[in-house]
C-alpha cells in the first residue's frame, strides 16, 4: 500500500507557503491513517481482504484524509480522533469509488483495473458497502455527532450519484441542476472532511462551521477540475480512462456549454455528444473537438471562480500556516492534472 499511496501524495502535499513544520507533520498524519485503514480493511476470509484492500493499495491521493489533517491544524492539530475522522472521511469515499466504477462501467482506478472489471458487478457493489460500514464502524468512536453528519454526509452523496445518473428533470436549467448535483455527490464528503478536521481539532463552532463551508466550495472545485480532467488529461496522469464521462452521455459543464451554443459550427460535436460514443473512433472525435473549443475556457474560468470562493471563506480566520496551506490547496485543486 505504502507505494501505491506516496505515489499519490506528493501532489497534494504541494502546499506553496506551508512550513517545513506543518509538511511533516501532514506527511506523519496521512501515514497514521493510511496504517489505521490498511488495519481496519484487512479481513479472516483472504477473498474479502484482498477486494477490499485493492484500491487502497493501488493509490489514490488521499486528498480527503489531508484536508481533515490540514483543518484540525487551525486547532491543535492531528490527534488519534483526527486520525480517525480522516480514515472514516477516506473510507467512506474509497466505498463510492467501488459502487462509481459500477455506474459509470469503468474498468481502471488509480491505474489498477476496478473492483467492478476485476471481480464483477455484484462483488464489486458488496465490498463497497462493506467499507462503508467498516467506515461508519471507526466513526461510531467519535460519537453520536460524527455518526449524524456521516449519516447526513451519504445521503447527499448518495442522491448526488442517483441524480448523476439521471436526466435533467424537465423545466430545470440544467446548468443549475448539474451544479446541485456535483455540490451533492462530492461537495458535501469534502465539506465533512474538512469539518470533522476543525471539530476534532478543537476549534470553535465558528470555525467549524467555516471549515464546513469552505470545504463544500473547495468540493465543487474539486468535481469541476475533475470533469475537465476526464477530457484534458491522459490516462498516465491520472490512473483512469479518458473520455469516460462523454462515452457515458454524462453532460458536465463545459457539454453543457457546447449543447446550448446555436452556432453552425458547433453541430458536429454536438451531433457527436448527443449521440452513441461507444465506438473508439467517435468519442476520440468528440474529445478532440471538445479541447479545443472555448467551453473548456469557460468551464475553467468557473471552476477558477468557485476555488476562488473556497478562498475568499478562509477571509475571516486568523492568519497562520494551517490558514495559508488551505489556501494554496484551493489553487492546486483546480490545477491538478490528476
Ligand atoms: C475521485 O476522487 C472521485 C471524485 C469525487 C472526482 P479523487 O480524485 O480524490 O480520487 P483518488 O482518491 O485520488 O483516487
Ligand atoms: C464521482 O464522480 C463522484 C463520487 C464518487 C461520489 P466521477 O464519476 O466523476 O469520479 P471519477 O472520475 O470516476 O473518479
Ligand atoms: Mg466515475
Ligand atoms: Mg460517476
Ligand atoms: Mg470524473
Amino acid at each position: 500500500m505504502a507505494t501505491g499511496a506516496q505515489r499519490g501524495t506528493p501532489s497534494v502535499l504541494e502546499l506553496p507557503g506551508a512550513s517545513e513544520e506543518l509538511r511533516t507533520r501532514l506527511a506523519d498524519g496521512l501515514a497514521a491513517v493510511n496504517a489505521l485503514i490498511e488495519e481496519r480493511v484487512d479481513h479472516d476470509d483472504p477473498f474479502i481482504a484482498e477486494a477490499g484492500a485493492h484500491l487502497t493499495a493501488a493509490g489514490g491521493k488521499r486528498f480527503r484524509p489531508l484536508l481533515t489533517l490540514l483543518a484540525s491544524e487551525l486547532g491543535s492539530g492531528a490527534s488519534t480522533q483526527v486520525v480517525a475522522a480522516a480514515a472514516g472521511v477516506e473510507l467512506t469515499h474509497l466505498a463510492s469509488l467501488y459502487h462509481d466504477d459500477v455506474m459509470d462501467e469503468a474498468d481502471v482506478r488509480r491505474g489498477a483495473p476496478s473492483a467492478n472489471a476485476l471481480y464483477g458487478n455484484s462483488t464489486a457493489i458488496l465490498v463497497g458497502d462493506l467499507l462503508f460500514g467498516t467506515a461508519s464502524d471507526i466513526v461510531a468512536d467519535l460519537g453520536p455527532e460524527a455518526v449524524k453528519i456521516q449519516a447526513q454526509t451519504f445521503v447527499r452523496l448518495c442522491s448526488g450519484q442517483i441524480r448523476d445518473d439521471r436526466p435533467t428533470p424537465p423545466g430545470v436549467d440544467p446548468v443549475e441542476h448539474h451544479l446541485g448535483v456535483l455540490a451533492d455527490k462530492t461537495g458535501v464528503l469534502i465539506a465533512t472532511a474538512a469539518r470533522y478536521g476543525a471539530m476534532f481539532g478543537g476549534c470553535d463552532a465558528a470555525t467549524v462551521e467555516v471549515m464546513r463551508e469552505y470545504g463544500e466550495r473547495l468540493g465543487m472545485a474539486f468535481q469541476l477540475a475533475d470533469d475537465l480532467i476526464d477530457i484534458g488529461s491522459e490516462a498516465d496522469e491520472t490512473g483512469k480512462t479518458p473520455g469516460t464521462d462523454l462515452r457515458e452521455g454524462k453532460r458536465t459543464l463545459p457539454v453543457l456549454h457546447v449543447l446550448a451554443s446555436t452556432d453552425p459550427a458547433d453541430a458536429r460535436l454536438q451531433a457527436l455528444l448527443t449521440g452513441d460514443l461507444s465506438s473508439d473512433e467517435r468519442l476520440s472525435e468528440a474529445l478532440t473537438l471538445l479541447r479545443a473549443h472555448p467551453a473548456m475556457e469557460r468551464a475553467r474560468e468557473h471552476t477558477e471562480a468557485v476555488a476562488r470562493q473556497a478562498q475568499d471563506v478562509l477571509a475571516s480566520l486568523p492568519e497562520s500556516d494551517a490558514r495559508s496551506a488551505l489556501h494554496a490547496l484551493a489553487t492546486g485543486v483546480v490545477h491538478r492534472v490528476g
